[in-house]
C-alpha cells in the first residue's frame, strides 16, 4: 500500500474515494455545505432522512457523478466534537478505509488528518488519523495461494489543505505515523507466521536483517553462549525442543554515549505447547503468538531507528519453543538462572517467566536507566482485563505513570495491578529460591512477583496475554489476528522520554 502526503484542493484530486470527517451536528460546516450544493444536496438529504447524522463510526457513501474529480465521497461520523479523543479519530479513520474498500475503491484520499479539536494537539490527531487508516488495511495473506476476492486499497493520499499554516507539522505527523505503522506491520507479520516458520532462528534472522538495514547493532547468542552465561531458565525451557534457542540482542545508540540505555525485553516463545504440563488442544494453535512481546520489541527498535530518536535503546528477546519431549524439563526440576538464583519448575507451562528471568538478569549488565518487559505471560491477565487493556506491574511509579499516559494516547492502554510483597510469599519454594507458579489467586501478579526478583533497576512489566491477539471480531483499526500491541505504546513512551530529555 502506497502512503502519500499531498497539499491541494480536495475537489480537484483524482481519486476513487474522498474521505471526509463530520461531527455530529445539526448544521453542516461551511466546506461541506459547498460540497453538498455541488452534489445536489445529497448529504443534507441523508441527514434529514436520518440515515446519517455524523454519529461516531456512522458512514455515508455516494458517487459524485462527475460533478467533482473524486469518483465518490465517504463521510465518516466523528461523534460529538467535544467527545472526540485521539483514539476515536484513529478508530473512525480505520472504519472509513474499510468502508471505502467495501465500495471497491482502490486509490483513496483522506482529509481526516485535518481534523481539529480544542485541547488536542493537531499533530497527534493527524498522526492518529493516518495510523488508523493504515493499520485497518493490514492483511496477512502470505500463505493464501487462492486469489483474495476482496479488493485491496492500493494507495492512500493524506491531503492537507492549501492554506493550512500547520501543513508542515501535519506532513511530519504523517511521516511519523507511516514509520511507526511499518514497524507494527513488521511485528504483526512475525506474529501471524505459523510456528513451523517463525522458529527462534527465524526471529533472530528477521531481527538481524532489520538491524543491518537500520544501523542497529545486533548479536545473537546460541546455546553454547547461553551455557557460558548460565542462562539456565532459557535453556531449561528450550531442552524439550528440536529448535535451537536464540537470545537476540539489538542495540541502538542514538543518544549520548554515556547515557544509560533503556532496555526493552520481549518474550519470544515461538510456540508454547505447555511442555510436559501440556496444554489442552483446544485453541493451542494460538500459542504461535507467544512471541508477540518479542515481536513488539524488534518492531519498536526498527521504528526507533527509522525515527532517529536521540536515545539509547536496547532490545533483548529470549527466543525458544516450549515442547514436551524425553529431554524436556519436568515438574519438580530446579533451574539455575543467570543471576545465580534458582527456580523450582512446578508447571512447565509457566515457562515465560523462566526465560524472562534470564533476560532481565542479562539486562542488568547495561546498568540501564530503566527496563520494560512485555510478554504474553498469563491467562490470568486475560481473565482480569480482557482484550481492552494490558496488565501493568512494576517497581517505579514514574515509569509506570508514563506508560499509562502513552497507553491512553495510543489506545494501547495499560492498567496497573498491585505488586504487594505478600504476592511474593505465594512463590516460595521448599527446595529452591522460588517456584514458578503461585497458586490460583492473582496469577498475573505472582508471575510478575517472580520477575521482580531478577530486577535491580527501575522496572515495569506489561502482560499482553489478552491484548496480543484478537480472535473474535475485527476492531476498527485492528483486523482479527495479530495486534502488534506494544510497538505504538513503546514509541509514544520513548518519544515522550526524548522530549522530556530535551527540555
Ligand atoms: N503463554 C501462556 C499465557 C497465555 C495464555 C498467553 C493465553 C496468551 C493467551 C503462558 O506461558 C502460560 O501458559 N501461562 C500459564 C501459567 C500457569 C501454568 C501458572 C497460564 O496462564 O495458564
Ligand atoms: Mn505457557
Ligand atoms: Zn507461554
Amino acid at each position: 500500500m502506497k502512503i502519500l502526503f499531498k497539499k491541494g484542493d480536495p475537489l480537484k484530486i483524482k481519486t476513487d474515494c474522498l474521505i471526509l470527517g463530520l461531527f455530529e451536528t445539526e448544521k453542516l460546516p461551511r466546506e461541506i455545505q459547498a460540497l453538498d450544493r455541488i452534489l445536489n444536496r445529497t448529504i443534507s438529504k441523508a441527514i434529514q432522512g436520518k440515515s446519517f447524522k455524523g454519529g461516531l463510526k456512522e458512514s455515508f457513501f455516494t458517487f459524485t457523478l462527475g460533478k467533482i474529480e473524486p469518483l465518490s465521497i465517504l463521510l465518516i461520523g466523528l461523534g460529538k466534537k467535544e467527545e472526540l479523543t485521539i483514539d476515536r479519530l484513529r478508530q473512525a479513520a480505520g472504519i472509513s478505509c474499510g468502508e471505502a474498500r467495501k465500495n471497491k475503491a482502490s486509490k483513496i484520499c483522506s482529509l481526516l488528518i485535518n481534523i481539529e479539536r480544542k485541547g488536542l494537539a493537531r499533530d497527534l490527531l493527524a498522526q492518529a488519523a493516518a495510523e488508523g487508516s493504515i493499520l485497518s488495511q493490514y492483511r496477512f495473506l502470505q500463505h493464501k495461494t487462492e486469489n483474495e476476492k476482496n479488493k485491496k486499497i492500493e494507495e492512500i493520499v493524506f491531503l492537507a489543505l492549501h492554506d493550512d499554516k500547520n501543513a508542515k507539522a501535519i506532513a511530519n505527523a504523517v511521516d511519523v505515523a507511516k514509520k511507526i505503522c511499518d514497524a507494527v506491520v513488521f511485528a504483526r507479520d512475525m506474529i501471524s507466521q505459523p510456528g513451523n516458520i517463525a522458529t527462534p532462528a527465524f526471529l533472530a534472522n528477521e531481527a538481524r536483517k532489520m538491524a543491518s538495514k537500520s544501523g542497529i547493532k545486533s548479536k545473537i547468542l546460541d546455546r553454547k553462549n547461553m551455557k557460558d552465561l548460565g542462562m539456565g531458565g532459557l535453556l531449561g525451557v528450550a531442552k524439550g525442543s528440536e529448535e535451537e534457542p536464540k537470545f537476540i540482542i539489538l542495540e541502538y545508540w542514538g543518544g549520548n554515549k554515556k547515557d544509560a540505555p533503556l532496555v526493552l525485553v520481549g518474550k519470544g516463545l515461538t510456540f508454547d505447547s505447555g511442555g510436559i504440563s501440556i496444554k489442552p488442544s483446544q485453541n493451542m494453535e494460538e500459542m504461535k503468538t507467544d512471541m508477540s512481546g518479542g515481536a513488539a520489541v524488534i518492531g519498536a527498535l526498527k521504528a526507533v531507528s527509522d525515527l532517529k530518536l536521540k536515545l539509547n535503546v536496547v532490545g533483548l528477546v529470549p527466543a525458544t519453543e516450549n515442547m514436551p519431549d524425553g529431554k524436556a524439563s519436568k515438574p519438580g526440576d530446579v533451574l539455575a538462572t543467570i543471576s545465580g538464583k534458582t527456580i523450582e519448575v512446578i508447571n512447565t507451562d509457566a515457562e515465560g517467566r523462566l526465560i524472562l528471568a534470564d533476560a532481565l538478569g542479562y539486562a542488568g549488565r547495561y546498568k540501564p536507566s530503566a527496563v520494560i518487559d512485555i510478554a504474553t505471560l498469563t491467562g490470568a491477565c486475560f481473565i482480569a482485563l480482557g482484550r481492552h487493556a494490558s496488565g501493568l506491574m512494576g517497581t517505579d511509579k514514574e515509569l509506570m505513570d508514563s506508560l499509562v499516559a502513552a497507553g491512553e494516547l495510543t489506545g494501547e492502554r495499560v492498567w496497573p495491578l498491585p505488586l504487594f510483597d505478600e504476592y511474593t510469599e505465594q512463590i516460595k519454594s521448599d527446595v529452591a529460591d522460588m517456584k514458578n507458579t503461585g497458586g490460583r489467586g492473582g496469577g498475573a501478579i505472582t508471575a510478575a512477583a517472580l520477575l521482580k526478583k531478577f530486577t535491580s533497576y527501575k522496572w515495569a512489566h506489561i502482560d499482553i496475554a489478552g491484548t496480543a491477539w484478537i480472535d473474535d471480531k475485527d476492531k476498527p483499526y485492528i483486523p482479527k489476528g495479530a495486534v502488534g500491541v506494544g510497538v505504538r505504546l513503546f514509541l509514544q513512551f520513548l518519544r515522550d522520554a526524548e522530549t522530556r530529555k530535551g527540555k
